[in-house]
């Protein structure tokens, strides 16, 4: 058996994106939008993507709540997840990654079942809690890294029993296995994957992700 190497695991993600992954029109429609408007290329990969969208399909989410909208690439993935009558809330700071992400949901069929929110997550989910908005089945935090313990706290408190809680890039290519991170959105994630692991109303794991390089999805569910 040949040893483990990177390129190999790149090659392997690549094979399992194009054994399962059938070309989408309406998503590379949706990237392509993001790169003309400029947006940084940091949605989830199509294999991450998929994932998404089946632990939604599996846990049977009606209502969902992603922090971190960018284009509205995930944003597609979650909301083809969703049963008749489900729902997607998606906040995002940045007015044009907004805008972008709005029409993109337009084109994807998804806008009706679509709400994107401008403004801080922190604010907005303020707001949910002030405002009693009814729990999530599913959340999905991708916004930046340094808000990340603090958008734990607050989607717990949006949950329920069952609950199930996600989080992006929790690995940054190894960097979060050291005591001091130098990159805060590494230093981010780690404060994440130790809140993460003190957290007693959550069970958890952390999946590598392989991409261009090494990152981490957690999974967690409300007990
Ligand atoms: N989930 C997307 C990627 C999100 S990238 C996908 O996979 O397709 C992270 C996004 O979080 C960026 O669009 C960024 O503008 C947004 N963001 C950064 N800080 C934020 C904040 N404080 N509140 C809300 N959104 C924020
Ligand atoms: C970054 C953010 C992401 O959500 C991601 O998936 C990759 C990178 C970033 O800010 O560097
Ligand atoms: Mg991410």
């Amino acid at each position: 058996m040949e040893p483990f190497n990177e390129q190999l695991a790149v090659r392997v993600d690549r094979y399992i994106e194009h054994l399962l992954n059938s070309h989408d029109e309406v998503l590379a429609q949706n990237l392509q939008a993001a790169r003309a408007a400029d947006l940084p290329t940091i949605n989830v990969s199509p294999n991450e993507g998929k994932l998404l969208y089946l632990i939604a399909k599996i846990a049977g989410a009606k209502r969902v709540l992603e922090i971190g909208t960018l284009g509205g690439y995930s944003t597609t993935w979650l909301a083809r997840a969703l049963p008749a009558g489900g729902k997607v809330i998606t906040l995002e700071l940045d007015q044009k990654h907004a805008e972008v992400a709005r029409h993109n949901l337009d084109r994807a069929g998804v806008a009706d079942r679509v709400e994107v929110r401008v403004g801080r997550a922190v604010d907005s989910l303020r707001r949910m809690l002030d405002q009693q908005e009814a729990p999530f089945d599913l959340i999905f935090i991708d916004a930046d890294k340094p808000g990340y313990v603090e958008y734990l706290d607050l989607a717990l408190q949006l949950s329920h029993k069952g609950t199930v809680i996600l989080a992006d890039n929790l690995i940054r290519n190894g960097r979060v296995i050291v005591e001091q991170p130098t990159d805060e959105s590494a230093r981010g994630a780690k404060a994440f994957n130790d809140a993460l692991a003190a957290q007693q109303r959550l069970e958890s794991i952390i999946l590598p992700i392989i991409r261009e390089n090494l990152d981490g999805l957690s999974i967690s569910i409300v007990k």
